[in-house]
């Protein structure tokens, strides 16, 4: 165990010259429409490197939880195809690829009748099978795991004892973290995980999520459409709009110009205060 982990780490901290570095996580012109007729995502080409925080940012409506939603499997593409370190999560592929990925929420996801404990094992209810789930029978490893990682995120004893549904907003996405770590993900998707918090928890929890998926070298592709809140904490910022890759860049090239690209539209003319601020 202790091995396979120390091959894991230098095979992803090592460059190769030889070979280009495969990418944590790829989308090949992944495109997608509903009945509707809306065009939600058009031909998006978007390659996350291991280890980095990209935001993806854009207005309400613009295809970042499709974009999300296609990278974990809950919706399939039209066209394109999403590679997870090199290989398609389609089809067979979906079930490894998910036990390498870890999702959080805006509404944090959580099962309000169990404790805090079992929702961050929860998370790794697809490598320990339904039986153990059902019966709430983790391995002794994923429990010391959820209690390592409870500490980490700054949970104590007794509310890991407590039941999610009593916990403040704040707590819930501090859960959610831990839960999406168990696994050891290579990538943790999150779409808008501090749209539901007040400004101060939330720069509190993109902190936490930061700093806690960089320790364990897990990328983060978070969605957000709060600019401070990129500016501040991303590596890499993608602007999206209308389906559409408008911006990528890092945070001092997204100038007014680019927000314009990005939020032109009825938000333009409320955002432009933050975005020179
Ligand atoms: N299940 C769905 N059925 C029909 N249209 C949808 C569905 N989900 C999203 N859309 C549409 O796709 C576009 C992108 O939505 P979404 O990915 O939720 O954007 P965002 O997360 O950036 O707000 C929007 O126009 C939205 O109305
Ligand atoms: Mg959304």
């Amino acid at each position: 165990m202790e091995m396979n982990m120390t091959i894991a780490r230098n095979s992803a901290g090592t460059k190769n010259c030889q070979a280009p570095e495969v990418a944590a996580l790829e989308f090949q012109a992944v495109s997608k429409s509903f009945s509707s007729g809306t065009r939600a995502l058009d031909k998006v080409s978007l390659s996350i490197a291991a280890e980095r925080f990209t935001v993806l940012l854009g207005p309400s409506g613009s295809g970042k939880t499709t974009l999300l939603r296609a990278a974990v499997g809950l919706s399939t593409p039209d066209a394109g195809e999403i590679m997870l370190a090199g290989e398609s999560i389609a089809g067979r592929g979906l079930k490894a690829a998910r036990r390498r990925m870890g999702m959080v929420h805006q509404d944090f996801g959580l099962s309000e009748r169990l404790t805090t404990a079992q929702n961050v094992m929860a998370g790794a209810a697809a490598s320990v099978g339904w039986v153990r789930v059902l019966f709430q029978a983790y391995p002794r490893s994923i429990q010391l795991k959820a209690c390592e990682l409870l500490a980490r995120v700054g949970l104590d004893e007794i509310q890991a004892n407590r039941r999610a549904g009593t916990l403040s907003g704040g707590q819930r996405q501090r859960v959610g973290i831990a839960r999406a770590l168990i696994n050891d993900p290579l990538v943790i998707l999150a779409d808008e995980p501090v749209a539901s918090l007040d400004p101060a928890t939330a720069q509190e929890i993109m902190a936490l999520l930061r700093e806690a998926a960089g320790e364990r070298g897990a990328a983060v592709l978070c969605s957000l459409h709060q600019i401070d809140l990129a500016r501040r904490f991303a590596d890499r910022i993608v602007g999206l709009k209308d389906g559409q890759i408008v911006f990528d860049g890092t945070p001092a090239d997204l100038t007014p110009a680019a927000l314009a690209i990005i939020f032109d539209g009825p938000e333009t003319r409320l955002k432009p205060i933050v975005a020179v601020a």
